[in-house]
């Protein structure tokens, strides 16, 4: 495998998994900063390193690389790789406008090679548990969700990021509506099973001053679903306490998870409730392994339908989301099977961000597929060089 972009994402997630993951080994990565791709290659093993991708394509039998570089350049990247016949890992988001996401989907399409987008949220476990509960029914029919993920800019970008693109809008393209929204948008749609039929939506910039970015730091995002089923997306940049949550409320019963923080009002990473006649033979097995009754030896004895009530759930942590999706990946490289976070997922997710955006100028609803490609304000798209 190889990665392009030995930034702080490669460092904290994708060298660690792939060194981790028995079906993987890392051939050579690429950094605009030499110094970074030298470091990155004695650090984590590979033989070679690059400054440019177009030759590390070219000179390496890579099977696979993963694009963690700026939003602006993820376009041309990953079109490059999938033209030379590499299968692509890009993070998100995908890419910046719906044109850019879509070029690297029918590339990938046209190439034959797999394209799974970085949206690491749907490889916790808890989030993975609450589609297997949804599916099974537990919460009934969903029809009202929400994701939000508010987390200050100053824990990632003054703490863990390597460079600042973060706060250049016209290399990122936006922050809360697709740094942090990419996730939420993803993880919503992944849960409610449904594709986003059409979005209303504001992103601005109402924390930060404009000489530290340009960037929208609050995003507020409606989506209607093809279902009929409604969602919300919140994210903001400036709220010092990191809040992820995401509330499924079904008509009999409500999911909760969180992935980023655990607080008062989010203690548990998971909780359940459902209003179903289960028995305890009848619990679905992720309820029957984590729920506690309030009275061991009787319980369940004294009631034969059981009570309905909040079950909290504390999934394990091991493996990590980032070694249950590179261990995905590889899976479905070797035994052709499709990524689950597809390259359409990808794109219609950006699609969502621009709908939002473009919903500000019209002033209402903006159905999706978008008709037209959608520029976020500030951003400078890339000449195409493929
Ligand atoms: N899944 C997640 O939760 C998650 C978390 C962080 C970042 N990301 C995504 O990963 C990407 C990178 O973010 P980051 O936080 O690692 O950024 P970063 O600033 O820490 O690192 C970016 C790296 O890319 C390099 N780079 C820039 N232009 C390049 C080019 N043309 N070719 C090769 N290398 C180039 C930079 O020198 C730097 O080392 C972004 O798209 C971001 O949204 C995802």
């Amino acid at each position: 495998m190889g990665v392009v972009g030995c930034g702080s994402i490669a460092e904290i997630a994708h060298f660690p998994s792939i060194a981790r993951c028995k079906e993987a080994k890392l051939a050579a990565v690429c950094d605009v900063n030499p110094a970074g791709a030298e470091a990155s290659a004695t650090k984590w093993g590979a033989e070679q390193w690059f400054t440019d991708y177009r030759e590390m394509f070219e000179k390496c039998k890579l099977d696979a690389v993963v694009i963690a570089t700026p939003n602006n350049v993820h376009r041309n990247q990953a079109v490059a790789a999938a033209k030379a016949g590499i299968h692509v890992v890009v993070e998100k988001p995908l890419a910046v406008t719906n044109v850019e996401a879509w070029e690297i989907v029918n590339a990938c399409k046209a190439a034959g090679v797999k394209l799974m987008v970085g949206c690491d949220r749907r490889f916790w476990t808890h989030n993975q548990w609450a589609k297997e509960l949804i599916e099974a029914g537990v919460i009934g029919k969903l029809l009202m969700s929400r994701s939000c993920l508010h987390e200050h800019w100053y824990n990632y970008q003054n703490h863990v990021a390597k460079t600042d693109f973060r706060l250049r809008c016209n290399i990122a393209g936006g922050a809360a509506i697709n740094d942090t929204g990419a996730h939420a948008i993803d993880l919503l749609t992944w849960l409610n099973g449904s594709k986003v039929k059409r979005a209303v939506g504001v992103a601005k910039r109402l924390a930060m001053p404009e000489t530290y970015t340009l960037c929208d730091d609050t995003a507020l995002v409606m989506v209607e679903f093809e279902n009929g089923a409604f969602g919300t997306i919140s994210c903001n940049r400036f709220s010092p306490a990191v809040n992820q949550v995401t509330e499924l409320c079904g008509t009999e019963g409500t999911i909760f998870t969180a992935t980023d923080a655990t607080n008062p009002f989010q203690s548990w990473p998971m909780a359940v409730y459902t209003s179903k006649p289960y028995s305890v033979e009848t619990l679905p097995k992720i309820l029957k392994d984590y729920r506690w009754p309030e009275l061991f030896w009787v319980e369940d004895i004294i009631n034969p339908t059981v009570r309905n009530r909040w079950v909290p759930i504390c999934p394990p942590r091991s493996p990590n989301n980032y070694d249950r999706m590179t261990a995905h990946y590889l899976d479905c490289i070797i035994n052709d099977k499709p990524p689950l976070v597809s390259g359409e997922d990808g794109a219609r997710a950006i699609e969502v961000m621009c709908a939002a955006l473009q919903s500000m100028r019209t002033g209402g609803w903006v159905d999706l597929p978008l008709k037209e490609e959608v520029i976020p304000p500030f951003y400078e798209p890339l000449p195409k060089e493929v």
